[in-house]
């Protein structure tokens, strides 16, 4: 079955083609980086009306990169929520658009579960695993049970991982998307810099949550305090300390979780699973199983929605035309084992 994918949900405009959930004969991604950088992060109305620019050529080249025509696509998936709420919109119309006038079933996808779905491209993975969700918006541990099952163990309780990245770039005048370049100048300075504390958040229903509020403004204000003497205040050692401290926070909730489920394989998704840090922390683990998608599919990518769309499409799911754009994720039970 091919499934074409479009992404819309944030600066991404993004379309891809995918046979069977798994392979991918295109997927392309126009980023709109450039166009937000003056104002370091999305400017939502200029978002959605790039993307109504950008959508039909992006389409249009995705499905003609994949040798295949329109005629030969047999479903559509497009990302209907989370996200901003215009940028959504003119993805979602033009699936609409497209599959009333191709006669071709679509479906909506969530955002967040396509994310966790991208390390499915390329790795055979059985469910159930240890997900994470890190992205510009969300921060997610849980029990992912199916492509369309995950068990929330724990969130962020105020920032997303990403948006911290994003923030503390933003303050220092680093440049923009913060989260890549923190990462470069990190690995250029000296993690014990500073001691930025851990939330003590790791109680009852908070056990596996986190939260980048305080560790932000700390990072921002570098008060004395949590700067060790003997090290210099350079962006590298800012960037690295900080690292340190956003990256071990998530990696100590993951492995108590492993521990108290007894589910050693972990798979991650979302742009902040490009961070090196993590990337490393996580695969010296010998015990665990550890997956992350190669870097193009942790950002948003359009392969990914046809990827998961596939599995809901093969079930018989067909969106209706008053399939509505939603801003927040719908439907994630929170549970503990
Ligand atoms: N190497 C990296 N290290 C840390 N963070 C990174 C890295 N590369 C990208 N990021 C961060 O990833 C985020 C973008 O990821 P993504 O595109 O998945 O987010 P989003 O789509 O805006 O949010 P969501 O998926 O929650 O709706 C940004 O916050 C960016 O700074
Ligand atoms: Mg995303």
């Amino acid at each position: 079955m091919l499934v074409l994918g479009i992404e819309s949900s944030c600066d991404e405009c993004s379309a891809a083609v995918v046979e069977d959930g798994k392979r991918i004969l295109s997927n392309r991604i126009a980023t709109q980086i450039d166009i937000h950088k003056p104002y370091d992060g999305v400017v939502p109305e200029i978002a959605s009306r790039t993307h109504t620019e950008w959508i039909k050529d992006v389409v249009e080249g995705a499905v003609s990169d994949s040798g295949a025509a329109l005629t030969d696509i047999d479903g559509i998936a497009v990302t209907n929520r989370p996200g901003l709420i215009g940028s959504l919109m003119v993805g979602l119309s033009y699936a609409k658009g497209l599959a009333f006038a191709s006669d071709i079933p679509f479906t909506g996808v969530d955002h967040i579960l396509a994310h966790m779905y991208a390390a499915q491209l390329e790795y055979d993975i059985e469910y159930p695993f240890i997900g994470l969700i890190v992205s510009g918006g969300h921060t997610i541990i849980s029990v992912v049970n199916d492509f369309d099952n995950i068990e929330v163990l724990g969130t962020t309780i105020d920032d997303a991982c990403g948006e911290a990245y994003d923030k503390v770039a933003k303050y220092y005048g680093f440049g923009y998307p913060g989260g890549l370049i923190i990462d470069k100048l990190a690995q250029k300075g000296d993690a014990d810099a500073f001691s930025f504390p851990d939330p003590s958040l790791h109680k009852g229903e908070h056990r596996y949550d986190v939260s980048y509020s305080g560790l932000k403004t700390a990072v921002i204000n570098q008060l004395d305090q949590f700067h060790n003497a003997g090290y210099e205040k350079t962006p590298e050692n800012i960037a690295a300390s900080f690292q340190k401290a956003a990256i071990e926070m998530l990696a100590k909730r993951l492995f108590k979780a492993v521990g108290d489920t007894g589910i050693t394989k972990i798979v991650a998704g979302g742009g902040v699973a490009a961070n090196s840090y993590l990337r490393s922390l996580l695969s010296e683990k010998n015990n665990l199983n550890v997956y992350f998608p190669s870097m193009l599919l942790c950002t948003d990518n359009a392969a990914m929605v046809a990827g998961i769309g596939y599995h809901y499409l093969m079930r018989g799911d067909r969106a209706g035309l008053d399939l509505n754009a939603g801003s927040r994720v719908a439907g994630f039970k929170k549970n503990y084992p």
